[in-house]
């Protein structure tokens, strides 16, 4: 990942092969435990189907139009978010604040979602004592609470999980372990697709796909609008210009908006797996579907417990779960390790062991939100509530917002038509017509209103 000091691009920078390893690279960063854990329980608290069509037109007219935006920044530049910016901006006007502002939500939300991928590794091995094989939902909730209760381990295995992901990228092994992500991804499906049987043959499943699938629009508020726009920019890792660090490895002759267009969809159809898995067994076992985080935990158990040789196919479920977070880790953490290394001309090493450490800090406030610092609260939510909130539903609608005005209006049509078609290379000219018409109006004007409503500052 050469890029000078300067921000100047390197000649020799590497790009992706071929179409698959850009898809699949691009992929890795999106899907994660987004998909798996966060979707599921914002679903579940947000009232169901409504809530996921808001979503899917929330990554249709707001996710993949800034993506394809942070991607063709990116491979103008050649560089990281911030050079990018830089580079591309009229002087003196501060839009590589976008790439800053990036740096900051990474590190907050790996100072939470360290914490979930924890819990994950937690509980690999309780799947292996075989604690948690149980459809009843006393056991299940003990197990869950036990854990996020007892402050040394949330720690332990949070500081675990850091090491692990530090490691990867202190050994600048990312590359491999990103061919490892590759190879075990479809397995993971594979493994979605059978929970996913059994849980809609599970007695009373009806329930939970109607839930899943029958939109009651009544159950949707200003709040919930916000939580939409922000799973949406958190499933597809925009907002932030991680994307743009991806852009920057892309080739000339790639297809920017069919590339982008391919992984949300993707993206989506993971996620919907894991909704198909969870929510007939929320119903089927008597969970509630607002259970919040510990959702995935408390159903997935459950479902296992319900399968023949469930318990062996658990662990592997939740080792191939904990794989997946690695990659949007790494992802994650790339983002600050990188700043330090351009930016402050700090040794690999040394940028990783800083930036390890300092999400260790930050996050174990959000690993003590459920024991030790169970009773602090700020702006009435816990640390972990707020890094997830602050993230999501602030600083990624922020960046995103930024990006579609400046690519737009300050970029404007000429250079993105250039880009998006590959010096006309692509017959693609309605695509970007449209685009430059989302990217100029739709999207800036749908994120101030769901952001102003969802803050409550307009009503
Ligand atoms: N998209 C990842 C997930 O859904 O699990 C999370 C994520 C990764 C968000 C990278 C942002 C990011 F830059």
């Amino acid at each position: 990942m050469s890029v000078s000091s300067s921000g100047k691009p390197v000649s020799n920078r590497a790009k992706f092969a071929t179409n698959l390893g850009v898809l699949a690279a691009t992929l890795g960063s999106a899907v994660g435990l987004g998909n798996i854990w966060k979707f599921p329980y914002l679903t579940g608290s947000n009232g169901g189907a409504a809530f996921l069509l808001v979503y899917i037109v929330c990554m249709l007219l707001i996710g993949i139009p800034v993506m394809i935006s942070e991607l063709t920044l990116g491979r103008e530049a050649r560089s990281n978010a911030i050079a990018t910016m830089q580079k591309l901006a009229p002087a003196k006007q501060p839009w590589w604040l976008i790439g800053a502002a990036g740096v900051l939500a990474a590190f907050l939300i790996m100072a939470f979602y360290s914490e979930v991928a924890a819990w994950v590794f937690a509980y690999i091995l309780k799947a292996v004592q075989g604690a948690i094989l149980s459809t009843d939902p006393t056991v299940t909730k003990a197990a869950f609470n036990d854990l996020v209760a007892n402050p040394g381990l949330s720690l332990l295995w949070q500081w675990i999980d850091l090491a692990i992901v530090g490691f990867i990228i202190y050994l600048g092994v990312n590359k491999g372990i990103e061919g490892v992500t590759k190879k075990l991804m479809p397995v993971l499906l594979f493994l979605l697709i059978l929970v996913g049987i059994r849980s809609i043959t599970l007695p009373g499943a009806g329930q939970g796909l109607s839930f899943l699938f029958q939109p009651d629009f009544s159950k949707l508020t200003a709040a919930g609008f916000l939580i939409a726009m922000g799973l949406a920019f958190f499933k597809l890792s925009v907002g932030m210009g991680t994307m743009i660090t991806y852009g920057s490895y892309f080739r000339d002759d790639q297809d920017i908006p069919a590339t982008a267009t391919r992984v949300a969809f993707s993206d989506l159809a993971v996620s919907l797996l894991a909704g198909i898995a969870i929510f007939p067994a929320v119903f089927a076992f008597g969970y509630e579907p607002n259970a919040g985080p510990s959702l995935l935990f408390l159903t997935i158990p459950s479902v296992f417990a319900s399968m023949p040789v469930g318990s062996v196919f658990m662990v592997i479920f939740f080792i191939l779960t904990f794989i997946a977070s690695i990659g949007a880790q790494i992802s994650l953490v790339e983002v600050p390790v990188a700043l330090l290394e351009e930016k402050f001309h700090l040794s690999r090493p040394k940028a990783t062991i800083f930036t390890m450490l300092g999400i260790a800090l930050v996050g174990s406030l959000a690993a003590l939100s459920n024991s030790s610092l169970a009773g602090v609260h700020v702006f009435g939510m816990s640390f972990f509530d707020l890094f997830d909130y602050v993230t999501s539903n602030l600083l990624l609608p922020l960046g995103g917002l930024f990006i579609a005005i400046f690519i737009s209006w300050i970029w404007g049509y000429k250079k993105l038509t250039a880009a998006l078609s590959n010096n006309g290379r692509l017959a693609n000219q309605l695509v970007i017509k449209v685009l430059y018409g989302i990217l100029l109006v739709v999207t800036p004007v749908l994120v101030t209103i769901v952001l102003l409503n969802g803050l409550k500052i307009i009503q």
